[in-house]
This record gives structure tokens, C-alpha cells and sequence, in this order.
């Protein structure tokens, strides 16, 4: 990145992108300082490929199902991400398990968001799981990725309360108005150089931060 320009994001999808829209919202009203060079699907039918089109963003997909192994389709993702020299990769619903052909390139630069308070519930059907246990709270976390699945070092996380009645539905409504909030937030912090990962860990503004990463309702705003 250098100074003037604006840093520049790759956004991978899988389906209706919400969050990329909330990327494309914060960049609008200057709370993300940032361009989204290219969103970059593995679906063709992902509805969020029309969010970004209809935002003027280029879009491509690569089409896992294109590939017979999963290290064939990293190959193919990573060299399309490479070319658009980006800054940040933020996986924003990408629904594939990626091999380190793809994260060992984009390390500390590679972003996820995961609907839970990792490191409860990695997967699937993270608000059922939370229901079935009986929790009082859920939530959502940003995590930089690694090799684990969904075992990242987290950066920050939101919780929201458990309610009576609440089905999978309604608690991942719930968590997913805090997601919107807290991945372009977690983005800007890396892009500012606020944010950085270490060989010991995360650090923000130089500061190693909890295991579980930064709570939302600490952030001054
Ligand atoms: C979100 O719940 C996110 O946490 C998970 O996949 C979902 C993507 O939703 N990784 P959207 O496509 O951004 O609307």
C-alpha cells in the first residue's frame, strides 16, 4: 500500500454476501478507507456476485467443481487473487475449506468471519450448536486464518444475548447485523497498521490482545 492510494481488497464469496455489502457500505461512508479491487466466487450462482457488479466491482469465478483437487483450485484462486495485487483477502462467506497452497501466500493478510464466539463451535450450523447447549450468549468472531479450520487467531469478537423462543434463524439474524459491524471495523485496523499478526500472537497498536481477540463493547467509539 502506499500512502494516497487506497488499499486494495479482494472479497470471496459463496453465496448472498451481506458482508460484502457491509464492506461496500463502510468504503462509501469513509469508515473502511479502502477499494474492493475484485469480488471472486467459487459459485456462479451467488446472488452477492450481483451486489458487487451492481457497485461497478469486477467479479470472477473459479469453479471448485472445475478442479479435482482441492490444492488444483487453491493453485487457481491464489494466482487469481495474486494478480490483482491486493492488500487483503477477506473470505466473506466462502464456503470452502482451502489447503495451505492458499493461505501460506496470504498470511497475516487473510481474514475470515466465523458466527461464533470461537473457539466454540468451529463448522457448521454454529447457532444451533449454541442453542442445543443451552448458552446464554452467541456471537461472532473475526479471526486472521491459518491451516486449522476456523482456528485462527481471533482478532475481534461481538456477543449478543440469547433469548427465549430464539431459533437458528433469529439468533443468526442477530449475529449477523454484528458481523456487518465488526469485519470492516477488524479490516480498517489492518489497513491502518494498527493491526498486525505476530509470531506471538495478535498485537493491536502494539499490544497483544486476549485469546478470544478484542470484545466489541470495549471498542471505543
Ligand atoms: C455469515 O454468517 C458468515 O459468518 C459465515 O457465512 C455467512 C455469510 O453470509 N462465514 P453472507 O454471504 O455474507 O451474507
Amino acid at each position: 500500500m502506499s500512502a494516497g492510494t487506497p488499499a486494495r481488497l479482494a472479497i470471496l464469496i459463496s453465496g448472498r454476501g451481506s458482508n460484502l455489502q457491509a464492506f461496500i457500505d463502510a468504503i462509501a461512508s469513509g469508515a473502511l478507507e479502502a477499494q474492493i479491487s475484485v469480488v471472486i466466487s467459487n459459485n456462479p450462482d451467488a446472488a452477492g456476485l450481483q451486489r458487487a457488479t451492481a457497485a461497478g466491482i469486477p467479479t470472477r469465478c473459479i469453479n471448485h467443481r472445475d478442479y479435482t483437487t482441492r490444492e488444483a483450485f487453491d493453485a487457481a484462486l491464489a494466482a487469481e487473487v495474486q494478480s490483482w495485487e491486493v492488500d487483503l483477502v477477506i473470505l466473506a462467506g466462502f464456503m470452502r475449506i482451502l489447503t495451505p497452497v492458499f493461505v501460506q501466500p496470504f498470511r497475516g493478510r487473510l481474514l475470515n468471519v466465523h458466527p461464533s464466539l470461537l473457539p466454540k463451535y468451529p463448522g457448521l450450523n454454529t447457532h444451533q450448536r449454541a442453542l442445543e447447549a443451552g448458552d446464554r450468549e452467541a456471537g461472532v468472531t473475526v479471526h486472521f486464518v491459518t491451516l486449522e479450520l476456523d482456528g485462527g487467531p481471533p482478532i475481534i469478537q461481538s456477543r449478543v444475548a440469547v433469548m427465549p423462543g430464539d431459533t437458528p434463524q433469529t439468533l443468526a439474524d442477530r449475529v449477523i447485523a454484528r458481523e456487518h459491524i465488526i469485519y470492516p471495523l477488524a479490516a480498517q485496523w489492518l489497513l491502518c497498521g494498527r493491526l498486525q499478526l505476530t509470531d506471538k500472537g495478535v498485537c493491536l497498536d502494539g499490544q497483544a490482545i486476549p485469546a478470544t481477540g478484542i470484545d466489541y463493547q470495549q471498542v471505543d467509539r
